[in-house]
């Protein structure tokens, strides 16, 4: 089940992005600082086992466009969690448009994109200090030409 983020999430949240992200994560505050101004497009992905909820992945996007972060727990990868908070994204997106920056190095994310239809539109260059950024993008039409 994909629902908004609520403040009790902030521990598990916090765990997916240390794991996901180990040389940059965000902390804390910046997740509630995202709460704060992205309410409804700070999703997370929920299972439920045993009666119990584990929050397995996340994604915050701005409406207008701009993924800020996806995560998925490295436990649970590659069973079709991305996809869903990522079309989640796509359909919730105003202007039907959404624009990504991926680490050069990050080979996974890059497939991940790929196949869901991105297109590389530019590179930042030092974006992430001493790395360039591939900076990804997606509308409707190029889905439709690759998928
Ligand atoms: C990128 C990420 C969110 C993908 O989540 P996921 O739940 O594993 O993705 P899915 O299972 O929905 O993958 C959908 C498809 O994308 C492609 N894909 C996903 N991860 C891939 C990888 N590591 N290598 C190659 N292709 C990949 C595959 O085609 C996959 O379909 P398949 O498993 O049937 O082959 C996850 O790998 C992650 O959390 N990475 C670390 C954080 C990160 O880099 N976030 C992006 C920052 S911009």
């Amino acid at each position: 089940m994909i629902r908004p983020f609520s403040l009790a999430d902030l521990n598990a949240i916090l765990q997916i992005e240390r794991e996901s992200f180990p040389k940059s994560p965000y902390d804390r505050r910046t997740f509630i600082e995202l709460h704060t101004f992205c309410p409804e497009t700070f999703l997370v992905y929920v299972e439920t086992a045993d009666q119990r909820e584990q929050i397995s992945g996340y994604i915050v996007f701005i409406p207008e466009g701009r993924i800020i972060s996806i995560a998925v727990l490295p436990s649970q990868r590659r069973k079709g969690i991305g996809k869903e908070l990522l079309r989640k994204a796509m359909e919730m997106t105003h202007l039907k448009r959404l624009r990504v920056e991926v680490r050069r190095s990050n080979l996974g994310a890059q497939a991940f994109y790929s196949r869901m239809g991105f297109q590389m539109i530019g590179i930042s260059p030092n974006y992430y200090g001493n790395e360039d950024a591939f900076i990804l993008q997606w509308t409707p039409s190029i889905e439709k030409t690759l998928m």
